[in-house]
Parts: C-alpha cells; sequence; structure tokens
C-alpha cells in the first residue's frame, strides 16, 4: 500500500504500529486524505490482523491539532461540509469496530478531529508533561464535534463532563484528563511503549462513566441536563448570534450525538452551521489569530537596522542582512519590568508564569509587594501543583535597586504616563542595559519619538502596549517610532509570542489601534448617558449588538480617570467632552475601583437597574458603533497596522468587539458599506460633525 500519511510496523508480538505523520507539514492536521489513507489502512489491519494497534503520531509537537482547517475552509458548498463530515465519521467508526484492541497514545496537543480519532480507540494513554492538552475546541469555531466526539465522549466520561468541555472548547492536561476518565493512563512518552504494550497484550476492561456521571444520560434526565446547559450557555451567548453550542446541546440529546442523523434544515446540522455567518467570521478570526502568532516568529537575525519593512510584513528571503548586534533569535531569558502597579506587576507575573525570569522594580519594596501577591493567587489559580506555584514565584524577583537592568534581554516600563519621568528614567538605565537589550514601553498615549530623544541609541525602544487585565487580554501591539530598528520589532514580536501573546505590529500614532478604535464608542455611550439614556439601557443594546460587555459598565472596568486621559489625548479639535464623565472624574469617582462610577460596584459586580425595554436598542448600538467603524476606516487608509484583516484582528482581541461579526471591517462588509454611510450621514445630520464619514470609506 502507499503510504504518504501513516507510518505502519508489526513488531515481533504481531502488534501494530501506526504513526501520523502529515507529508510536508511540521504538525499534524487531519485532511480528507488523511481520512482515506487511514481508512484503507483500517481495512488492511482488519483482514491481517494483527493483536493490537497503537496509533501515535511521529510529530514533537503534538498528536494532531485537529482538522485540516486549510481544506476545512475552502469547502465552497455545504454538500461537500456534509460529505466531509461523514467521511471523517466512517474512518473513525471503522477504527472503533476493530475486533483487536487498539491504543491512542497523546503527547502534545490533541485537539478536535485529533481528540476524536484518539476517542475512536479502545483505550488512550497520554503523556504526563505539561504540553499535553486535549481538547474538542470545534464551539470556538462555529461548529460541533463532528467526527464522533460528540458521541463517544459523552458516553466515555458523562454527559455533564462531556458537555462542558464541548460548550467551552477548554483543554486539560493529561492528568485532568485522567481524573475525567478521558484517558486510560498517564505516563511519561519515553515509556508510551511499554503502556501500550500493556493495554494492547493484556487488556482490561474499557472505562466506564461512574453511575452517577452517566445518569446524565438517562432518557428522564437528559432533557434536565440539557435544560441546565441551555440555561448556562445562554448566559453566555444568543442561538442567533452563536448557534453551535446549542447544536452541540440538540446533537446529543436528540441525535445520539451523531450530525449523521440530523436533517439539513435542523438548526443543529453540519449544513445549517456551515451556511451561518458566525461560523465564516469565528474562522477567519481562528486564521487571523494564526497570522498574529506568526509575526511572533521572525527571526531576529533576518533584519538589518537599515532595513525596516512596513508594519505587519514578514521580510521575505533573499533580503536577509544580519543584524548589527548579530544576535541570535534567543528567548527573551531574563526580562527586567520597571513600574510594579496594576499593569507592571501583571505583565512581570505574567512572564513568569510563562517561565521567563522577570526582576521587577519600583520606587519602593511596599510598592512591589501587591504585585507579588496578585502573582501568586494568579500561579495558584492557574498552576494548581504547588511546586509550579513555588517554580514561578522564584522566577518572580523584587528588584528595589534595579541591578536587573545589566543583566535584562529585555526592560520593560510601566511607570506613570509622564513622558519627562519616562525619559529621565531612560537616560538613567541605558548605560547599564546589556549592548543587544532592547528597551519597551507600556506607555498608552505618549508618542515614542519623544521618549526615544533621552535615548543614545534610539533604535533600541519599541512600545509594548499590553491591555488591562494582562491576564486574559491576548492582544500586545508591538509599536514602532520613527527610530525603532527593525530587530527591535522583531525581537518585541517574539517576545509577545513566547509569552503566549498575540503581537500587533503597529505603527506609532495617538492610541496606536485598539484605544483609538475603542475610544470613541466609549465617549459616544457617555454622551448619550448626558442625554438622559439609562447605562443599563446602553449596555444592553450594545450586548444585543453581540459586544461582551457594554460600554458604560467598560468604561467603569477600565477606570474613569483612564477614559478621560485617553479621551484628551485622542479628542479631535472642538470635541464635546461627555459632563457626567467629567464629574465622576472631579469626585474621584473612577468605577469599580473605587465602588462609584456610573454604576456603584459592590464585590467588583456593577448594580444594575432595568433596562429600558422599549428603547429601540438598534438605532441606541449603531449610534454607538458607529463612530468606532469610521475609526477603523481611518486606521486602514493611515496604515496603522498592514491592513484591513489586522484592524479587525486588533479591535477583537484587544477588546473583544463581537467576534461573531468578525470585527469592525467585516461588520462593514456584511451589512454593506452603503447603508453604515447612509447610517453615519444620519447621525451627522443629528448629532454633528463627530460622525463624518472618514474618506477611507471608499475604499473598505
Ligand atoms: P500605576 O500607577 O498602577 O503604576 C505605576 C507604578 O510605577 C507605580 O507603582 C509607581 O510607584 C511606579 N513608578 C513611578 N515612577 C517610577 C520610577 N521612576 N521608577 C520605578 N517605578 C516608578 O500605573 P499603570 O496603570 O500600571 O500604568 C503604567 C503604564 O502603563 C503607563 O504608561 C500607562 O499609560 C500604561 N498602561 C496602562 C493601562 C491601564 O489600563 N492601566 C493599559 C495599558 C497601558
Amino acid at each position: 500500500m502507499e503510504l504518504k500519511h501513516w507510518k505502519l510496523t508489526v513488531d515481533a508480538d504481531n502488534l501494530a504500529w501506526l504513526a501520523f505523520d502529515r507529508a510536508g507539514e511540521g504538525t499534524n492536521t487531519i485532511s480528507s486524505e488523511v481520512l482515506r489513507e487511514l481508512g484503507q489502512l483500517v481495512d488492511h489491519l482488519g483482514a491481517m490482523p494483527p493483536k493490537g494497534l497503537a496509533i501515535l503520531s511521529a510529530k514533537d509537537n503534538g498528536f494532531a491539532a485537529g482538522a485540516d482547517i486549510d481544506e476545512f475552509t475552502s469547502i465552497a458548498s455545504v454538500e461537500e461540509a456534509v460529505a466531509f463530515m461523514r467521511l471523517g465519521n466512517e474512518v473513525f467508526d471503522k477504527v472503533a469496530a476493530l475486533a483487536f484492541p487498539t491504543v491512542a497514545l497523546i503527547h502534545g496537543f490533541c485537539m478536535g478531529g485529533g481528540l476524536e480519532l484518539a476517542l475512536a480507540c479502545r483505550y488512550r494513554v497520554a503523556d504526563d508533561g505539561p504540553k499535553t492538552r486535549m481538547a474538542l475546541p470545534e464551539v470556538m469555531i462555529g461548529i460541533t464535534p463532528g467526527w464522533g466526539g460528540a458521541r463517544r465522549m459523552p458516553a466515555l466520561i458523562g454527559p455533564a463532563a462531556a458537555l462542558d468541555l464541548m460548550l467551552t472548547g477548554r483543554g486539560v492536561d493529561g492528568r485532568r484528563a485522567k481524573k475525567l476518565g478521558l484517558v486510560d493512563a498517564v505516563t511519561p512518552r519515553r515509556h508510551f511503549a511499554n503502556a501500550a504494550r500493556q493495554f494492547l497484550l493484556q487488556p482490561p476492561a474499557v472505562h466506564r462513566p461512574s453511575l452517577v456521571a452517566a445518569a446524565g444520560d438517562w432518557p428522564l434526565l437528559r432533557p434536565l441536563v440539557a435544560r441546565m446547559s441551555s440555561r448556562q450557555v445562554a448566559e453566555r451567548v444568543r442561538r442567533d448570534q452563536y448557534p453551535a453550542p446549542y447544536a452541540i446541546i440538540d446533537t446529543w440529546k436528540d441525535f445520539g450525538g451523531d450530525p449523521r442523523n440530523i436533517p439539513n434544515d435542523h438548526p443543529a446540522s453540519t449544513a445549517s452551521l456551515f451556511a451561518h455567518p458566525t461560523t465564516r467570521n469565528l474562522i477567519r478570526i481562528f486564521k487571523l489569530q494564526e497570522r498574529l502568532k506568526a509575526f511572533g516568529k521572525v527571526d531576529p537575525r533576518l533584519h538589518g537596522d537599515d532595513e525596516i519593512p512596513r508594519s505587519g510584513e514578514i521580510p521575505r528571503s533573499g533580503h536577509h542582512r544580519h543584524s548589527r548586534e548579530g544576535g541570535n533569535p534567543q528567548p527573551v531569558q531574563h526580562l527586567h519590568v520597571i513600574g510594579a502597579g496594576a499593569m507592571g506587576g501583571d505583565i512581570a507575573a505574567w512572564a513568569a508564569l510563562k517561565g521567563v525570569t522577570v526582576t521587577l522594580q519600583d520606587l519602593a519594596p511596599e510598592r512591589i509587594a501587591p504585585a507579588v501577591k496578585r502573582a501568586a493567587d494568579l500561579y495558584r489559580k492557574r498552576l494548581r501543583q504547588p511546586h509550579l506555584v513555588q517554580a514561578a514565584m522564584d522566577r518572580l524577583v523584587p528588584d528595589v535597586n534595579g541591578d536587573g537592568v545589566a543583566k535584562a534581554d529585555l526592560v520593560i516600563e510601566a511607570i506613570v504616563e509622564n513622558p519627562e519621568v519616562k525619559r529621565k528614567l531612560f537616560a538613567a538605565i541605558e548605560p547599564r542595559m546589556k549592548p543587544a537589550a532592547i528597551l519597551a514601553s507600556n506607555t498608552s498615549s505618549i508618542p515614542l519619538q519623544q521618549l526615544s530623544s533621552a535615548l543614545a541609541r534610539p533604535e533600541r525602544l519599541v512600545g509594548l502596549h499590553f491591555f488591562n487585565p494582562v491576564a486574559q487580554m491576548m492582544l500586545v501591539e508591538v509599536v514602532r517610532g520613527p527610530q525603532s530598528s527593525a530587530n527591535a520589532m522583531a525581537i518585541g514580536q517574539a517576545f509577545a509570542k513566547q509569552i503566549d501573546k498575540l503581537p500587533l505590529p503597529c505603527e506609532s500614532a495617538p492610541g496606536f489601534l485598539v484605544n483609538r478604535v475603542l475610544s470613541p464608542y466609549l465617549n459616544e455611550a457617555m454622551l448619550m448617558l448626558d442625554e438622559g439614556f439609562a447605562p443599563e439601557t446602553l449596555d444592553r443594546a450594545a450586548k444585543d449588538f453581540g459586544m461582551p460587555m457594554g460600554p458604560i459598565e467598560l468604561a467603569d472596568m477600565v477606570g474613569l480617570d483612564i477614559c478621560w486621559a485617553v479621551g484628551q489625548e485622542l479628542a479631535r479639535p472642538g470635541a464635546v467632552v461627555p459632563k457626567q464623565l467629567a464629574a465622576n472624574v472631579e469626585a474621584k469617582r473612577f468605577g469599580r475601583k473605587t465602588g462609584q462610577g456610573f454604576y456603584a460596584w459592590v464585590k467588583g459586580k456593577p448594580r444594575k437597574g432595568r433596562a429600558d425595554a422599549s428603547a429601540d436598542v438598534k438605532a441606541l448600538a449603531d449610534r454607538m458603533v458607529a463612530p468606532a467603524l469610521n475609526e477603523a476606516v481611518a486606521c486602514v487608509r493611515e496604515g496603522i497596522v498592514a491592513d484591513a484583516d489586522l484592524v479587525d484582528a486588533g479591535v477583537i482581541f484587544g477588546t473583544g468587539f463581537a467576534p461573531h461579526r468578525g470585527g469592525p471591517i467585516q461588520a462593514i462588509r456584511e451589512r454593506g458599506r452603503d447603508e453604515w454611510l447612509r447610517v453615519l450621514a444620519e447621525l451627522e445630520r443629528k448629532h454633528g460633525a463627530r460622525f463624518a464619514a472618514d474618506p477611507g470609506w471608499s475604499s473598505i
């Protein structure tokens, strides 16, 4: 048999070892060609037959990342989508029907279709290392686990746990998977062969969920479990905007977890989901996320300092020169952070969580202590195991004297937003920095050129603009000043990727991308408050549009002092300042952090009254969103980031902008440019020049 993606060996004990090794790719993904080949192999093995079969991956990074997203996104018709779904089911059903024992040996990531293949095996063994991740994340791209996952996972671990994993897309490591019953054993990868032999030569009884876990599938309880799950989903998302989680519940409850049983016209069918605009938009966002990650893979050696590519461009091969520093593209080993406040403290904590040694400097030890305490809370939550928590704490070193400056590969400044204070600090630390070290500022509003003139080597300064709260926001704007070298940009981008954030190269212009688009939206909402709309009504209108949180609640969360400062920075001449915002700032009612802003805040939550049920929420949302779209168009025109797709990526990952709409530019395309221009013209007539359409609309 001619094999391209699989390698089959049979050993002296008549055990078959089938290694998945997708040809021409560094990562295993499951294409229809991969499936067809597997189908033939399984037929062949069934006829042989061996004593047992172990399925493993020949790639170092993991078992399989899921279905081939490029193939999936190139599917043009509903019929093709349904055929791809059927093919996966048929092949995995053949694996499940093999008469001899089968075991999947899982290391690294085992996602989506990869996990569905593993679930079709009789047993599963997982590597116990920190890189093992098993998940059915289909919901995140608007589809359901369609290759048997929605059937086999509930049967294996009980519906409640399975629905939780499928509805959130959350990943679990080996230990957690063992606890859930998703895998039968956890062991280091080097012991895989032995573990597999044991399962195949002395096959134990297959795993069954506990009685309590299995009870959720009993006919009487099933509707109850489904109702509870639907209720939880409804708290987060609406069915018309996000059909996939509801489809997962329906598939399990009414169709035995098998999408082949669902009529095409049912909203949970593959055909309906495939045709839904949300699915298209979520898949596009997934691909944009991959594009952002790729910005972190730029090799700093590839850039000469005099060869500065445009924002977001990856230099082509053949144009490379080694940088003057001649530095290796080594990951940052030592990070020094100056300023242990809300941002600096959390950036330091996050980097240490991700394995970087961090020294954290502030004016006095008592200013660093709260950041260390927050870090400990974060590590306990994320790492759980005490020795891992301790190791992360050991990597985060308080450093009042700033000794770390001389050792760091990267210094991030996150002190008060004052250009003079920042310049003084830069001048003082630069002579102590390693020659190849890069300096980054977390400033949200000061142009980099104002800061870099304090440096002997201004080319080593970039912006690394993190978002609040650091642990939750994935985006980092990597800001290029007029003098920033390509080398410094590449190191900044690679660092963001190193700590599992999404780097977005941006030009240094006021507000960069994200704050610039967000600010007019918040401002408009606050002006509407002054006109007498209730905050609850405005928040509801925005959520109705699909924002994860309304603008008034968001402003209170961010801090009204910060909203005020950013608003001032970005205000156009003649801009109107929201009166209630000004009054709150004057009275130091800054929102959540002071317990009072537009809302009263109790235990970190706003106290809300009723929204006005008779309000025209669509018109209200249009008025708040239109200024943000207009600003997004201006950012495309000015080239703040490389292209319109990156505007969408930045605004979604930096603000949470309605993901199902695909970002501001996609929202324009979907409803239609002319329709939005009509909305803007009408708003301009009613409310003035701040709604004047940017000249960039003609090229959207
Ligand atoms: P913060 O006021 O919470 O913390 C600033 C810290 O810097 C304080 O602990 C202060 O003691 C320390 N500091 C001041 N001068 C210093 C010096 N010369 N040497 C060492 N430490 C010094 O401020 P926050 O909110 O953390 O902001 C810091 C920077 O991050 C600012 O540039 C701000 O614009 C930016 N930023 C803030 C965001 C936010 O949501 N708060 C979001 C993104 C960026």
